[in-house]
């Protein structure tokens, strides 16, 4: 019965995905005991049994009836169950009807405008605070962005760059790129989000302590979306991943023709084969390294960046958002409503929390 959860628990909606799991045996690291929820009960059985036992929730967000009084006396949601796009609306509305915190691993730009949009004002009214998005993408980004751009005075413009060597992802996170390229990519042009082609955009990045100029092509990143709370007066703001050299040249080009055909058949074949490829990468993954870094400039092109760096973007992301969870259920949430990383919470304690697990970061004038 939903009364058995004690107040302030942690849900785990998606546990059984890859994701979901590398969060549950975080959050079990610390001494946490997260409920587990989802669609599919045999699963969510099988995977309580596997970590020692744990209370489970059954819900289906494509029956989101079936989400009534799931969240009833939790205190924070933890949604890792997408595409986000198709799946997050009524995960989230229904954290915030049963009067729950929430925070996802979504990396999808267009549903945390959405999440925003829609949902903002009734978290507000209730005091509660919702993060999407509070993951590998966009939180050390959406941090150092805001951090940046407060010891920048006259800051006017951000560029986030995300770069990652050998980058294995998971089934869901191919599932939710598929379901984020069908759309553009927004970006900060003149003050106004602008809506542009995917990869339109082309800028030289520099690490520290790397001899080459890198290069990124733009894509809809979340900290666009935040930039203007970091600093009213940013006019400008882009995201862009970084790939290799000859990429650069031929993605506008691939992103033009491949995104119409995403509509067509070749979408769903595309979606049947990720859905028979493997569940996600292996250990592996934990040698990955990582770096993000925010460029902010003044209209007289001086400016700091601040480079965020890591190994292992899937730990990174469970760390992320159990070290999440426990700031909501701590009060301490900066604000209430649907809000970014850095909003929610100190930026500095954000990426604070990732240093024990191998991140750091350093801050640089241009
Ligand atoms: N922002 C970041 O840095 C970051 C990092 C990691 C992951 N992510 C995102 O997190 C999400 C999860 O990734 P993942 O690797 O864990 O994916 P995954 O292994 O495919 O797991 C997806 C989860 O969602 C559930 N699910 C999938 N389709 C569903 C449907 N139609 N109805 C109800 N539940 C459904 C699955 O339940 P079943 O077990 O029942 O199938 C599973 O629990 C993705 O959107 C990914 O992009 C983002």
């Amino acid at each position: 019965m939903p009364n058995a959860i004690p107040n302030r628990a942690i849900v785990l909606f998606g546990a059984t995905g890859f994701t979901g799991r590398l969060v549950l045996a975080e959050a079990r690291r610390r001494g946490l005991s997260p409920v587990l929820a989802g669609r599919n009960e045999a699963a969510l059985k099988e995977l309580a049994e596997s970590a020692g036992g744990a209370e489970i929730r059954v819900g289906d967000p494509e029956r989101a009836a079936s989400l009534e009084g799931i969240f009833e006396g939790a205190g924070v949601v933890i949604n890792c169950t997408g595409p986000f796009l198709r799946l997050g609306e009524p995960v989230l509305a229904a954290a915030i009807a049963q009067g729950a915190h929430y925070l996802d691993t979504t990396g999808e730009q267009e549903w945390i405008r959405r999440a925003v949009e829609r949902h903002s004002a009734e978290a507000e009214r209730r005091g509660l605070t919702a993060v999407p998005a509070h993951a590998f993408e966009y939180a050390p980004g959406d941090c150092a962005a805001r951090i940046a751009i407060e010891s920048t005075p006259g800051a006017v413009s951000l560029e986030v760059f995300n770069r990652a060597e050998g980058f294995g992802t998971s089934r869901g996170t191919k599932k939710s790129a598929l379901e984020a390229m069908r759309l553009p990519t927004l970006s900060l042009v003149a003050g106004e989000l602008v809506a542009e082609r995917t990869a339109a955009h082309r800028a030289t990045v520099r690490f520290p302590d790397d001899e080459r100029h890198r290069v990124g092509i733009s894509f809809g990143g979340g900290e666009v979306l935040s930039a203007r709370r970091h600093g009213a007066m940013i006019r400008e703001a882009r995201t862009y991943l970084v790939v290799p050299e000859a990429a650069a040249f031929v993605l506008p080009t691939l992103t033009r023709i491949a995104i119409p055909l995403l509509d067509t058949p070749v979408g769903a074949w595309l979606e049947r084969r990720i859905d028979a490829g493997s569940f996600g990468p292996g250990p592996e993954r934990e040698r990955q390294p990582w770096w993000i870094q925010a460029r902010v400039r003044t209209s007289s092109g001086a400016g700091r960046r601040l480079t965020v760096s890591g190994r292992d973007i899937y730990g990174v992301t469970a760390v992320i958002a159990v070290s999440g969870a426990c700031a909501l259920l701590e009060g301490r949430a900066l604000r209430a409503g649907v809000v970014s990383s850095a909003q929610a919470f100190d930026p500095r304690s954000v990426l604070a929390e990732l240093e024990p697990h191998g991140a750091t970061w350093r801050e640089d004038p241009l």
